[in-house]
């Protein structure tokens, strides 16, 4: 805890163009909760390479999302945005938790599974142990609140059985997390096929809303969402496309979806549709100006990074000497 207040951590890969669904499942509540807690907020670009990334690619990309996290109202003064491979504290707490973690628990990740069926020919260890690296990012700051999606959930309750482990061992040294997940909003899926998650790696780019689209983009693919035939605007599993568009406009305008539904009472899709294209058009609009406006700041950027990265190892440094002495190894007596 740091000025009295409860500490959070959340963070995103740098891979392929964010989606709606990364904004309306963490980012937006990232921004509500900034008040509330003392908040680091991490580029992951670590996890990025457990996938083979061009080089040139990852920086940019990395550097995008840092100016998003910023476009989207996370003030960078008041809460620490930062690379996470600017911090060596995290691959130093990644490998003595490598050693705390079984191989039946990484097994049993459903998110490693699908990633190896989809990278088939490069199912390399750091993606089998890339949970650990994520645990490892959460303890060093001894958060206790991650604001995540839904799929994150399964590498959360690990982190959190990696924390009680080392506890139990070596005596209290790690805050316990507990994940937060925001009411709505939370499991976005695809357009084009709302049993799948909207994905930065969706090969049908249909599928997604990506931040940066254009609003003519917007309103295309929603007019083209995948529904279904019952016609009716109701918020029930068995119409699952109607369901996703009710989360999106909910999530979008703050109403919930109850209240989505009465506003649309009696309503056809051919109404509905572009409705949910609007509300997602005025909540990217402003990100999206603010995003331009700082592509243009490269110093202050760069000073941002400077600054937090900074901040960032000071506070990991603190929890990482901790553990150091904790598990045995030789004091730095130079
Ligand atoms: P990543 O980069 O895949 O996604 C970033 C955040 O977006 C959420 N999300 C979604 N929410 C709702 N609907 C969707 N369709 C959707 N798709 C993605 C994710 O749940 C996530 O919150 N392993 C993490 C990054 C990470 C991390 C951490 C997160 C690394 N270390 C420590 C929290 C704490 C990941 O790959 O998220």
């Amino acid at each position: 805890m740091t000025d009295g207040k409860k500490v959070l951590f959340s963070g995103m890969q740098a891979t392929g163009n964010l989606t709606l669904g990364n904004y309306l499942g963490a980012l937006k509540n990232w921004v509500t909760l900034c008040d509330e807690y003392e908040c680091f907020y991490s580029v992951v670009d670590m996890h990025s390479i457990t996938v083979r990334q061009d080089p040139a690619e990852l920086r940019s990309r990395a550097r995008r999302l840092m100016m998003l996290y910023i476009a989207a109202g996370i003030d960078p003064e008041k809460n620490c945005i930062y690379y996470q491979s600017h911090v060596s504290a995290h691959a130093e707490l990644a490998w003595i938790l490598n050693c705390l973690t079984y191989m039946g628990e990484l097994n049993r990740m459903t998110q490693f599974k699908d990633k190896a069926a989809k990278h088939a020919d490069n199912i390399n260890a750091g993606l089998f142990t890339y949970p650990v690296l994520m645990a490892a990012d959460i303890l060093l700051y001894q958060a206790a609140v991650v604001p995540v999606g839904v799929d994150q959930m399964q590498h959360l309750e690990l982190t959190r059985n990696i924390a009680e482990r080392f506890n139990n061992i070596y005596g209290d040294v790690f805050t316990v997390p507990e994940a937060y997940i925001g009411k709505v909003g939370a499991k976005i899926m695809s357009l084009q096929d709302p049993s799948k998650k909207m994905s930065k790696s969706d090969e049908n780019p249909n599928g997604s809303i990506y931040l940066m689209d254009d609003p003519d983009t917007i309103m295309r693919k929603f007019k083209r969402a995948v529904t279904d035939s019952v016609g009716e605007i109701a918020y029930r599993d068995e119409q699952p496309g109607i369901k996703n568009l009710i989360d999106i406009y909910s999530a979008c305008t703050g109403c919930t979806p109850q209240e989505t539904v009465r506003a649309f009472e009696g309503k056809g899709y051919g109404e509905f549709k572009p409705a949910v294209g609007e509300a997602v058009i005025s909540v990217l609009r402003p990100l999206q100006e603010e995003f331009a406006r700082l592509n243009k700041e490269k110093d202050y950027i760069d000073s941002v990074i400077r600054d937090n990265a900074e901040k960032a190892r000071r506070v990991s440094g603190k929890t990482l000497r901790k553990v150091m002495r904790k598990i045995g190894y030789p004091d730095r007596i130079f």
